[in-house]
């Protein structure tokens, strides 16, 4: 079974409670959002491999270690993923960035994709797929589908809010990826919006309501 990793860094936490908070503006959610994909991009990363290098401080000669392995990958799902990337890039700035666009059809709640660009070299990297709300698990679990039938092998998903159940979904379709989430809320309401919860974060990042 994959892992759930659970943020409970106080900067996380303090940053979300703003981005929940509806008094809190366009400017400020965008600025938010941003902030803590940088910050659990740092926790995502802490398993990337090293190696060795020989360098030369201003004193002596130093073995150092760098990183290593595979190239990465981060692949935002449209449009509220777009959010989270530049947190990301400021970190591992030569990431290659995918984009697959996905809908969640009101009624129905299914995701619908409508949009794929990736690197070609996709399949040889290791991506972090990236969106900040994994509700029913329908849209992660369809996007990952998506990467694996281009031949990617890992994957890591990083969300900001979930449930019990989109946890759960994305685990029974997908059980060898890791997820990474600032906070798992309690449940859906009957439009299928996470509660407590934020709203819906790509209306709130783009100011379209
Ligand atoms: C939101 C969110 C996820 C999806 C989560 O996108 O960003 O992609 O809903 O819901 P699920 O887990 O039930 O599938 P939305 O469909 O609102 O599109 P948008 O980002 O373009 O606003
Ligand atoms: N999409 C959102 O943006 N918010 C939710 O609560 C659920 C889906």
């Amino acid at each position: 079974m994959s892992k759930v990793h659970v943020m409970n860094h106080p900067l996380i936490l303090h940053k979300l409670s703003l981005m929940r908070d509806c008094q809190t503006g366009v400017k400020e959610f965008r600025e938010a959002t941003r902030e803590i994909a940088m910050l659990m991009c740092y926790e995502a990363t802490r398993d990337l491999p090293l190696k060795t290098i020989q360098i030369e401080t201003p004193l002596a000669h130093a073995s150092a270690r760098v990183i290593s392995g595979k190239k990465l990958a981060f692949v935002p799902i449209l449009r509220a993923g777009l959010g989270m990337v530049d947190g990301m890039l400021e970190l591992i700035p030569n990431a290659k960035v995918g984009h697959l666009g996905l809908y969640r059809d009101p009624e129905t709640l299914k995701p619908v994709d409508y949009y794929c660009k990736l690197p070609v070299d996709i399949a040889e990297r290791d991506v972090i797929l990236i969106d900040p709300m994994v509700a029913t698990g329908g849209s992660a679990a369809a996007a990952i589908q998506m990467l694996k039938d281009k031949g990617v092998k890992h994957i890591k998903l990083m969300c900001l809010l979930s449930t019990p159940t989109g946890i759960e979904t994305v685990q029974k379709a997908h059980d060898d990826v890791d997820i990474f989430v600032a906070a798992i809320d309690e449940g859906l309401n009957e439009h299928g919006y996470i509660v407590p919860g934020l709203g819906d974060a790509g209306d709130r990042i783009f100011g379209t309501k």
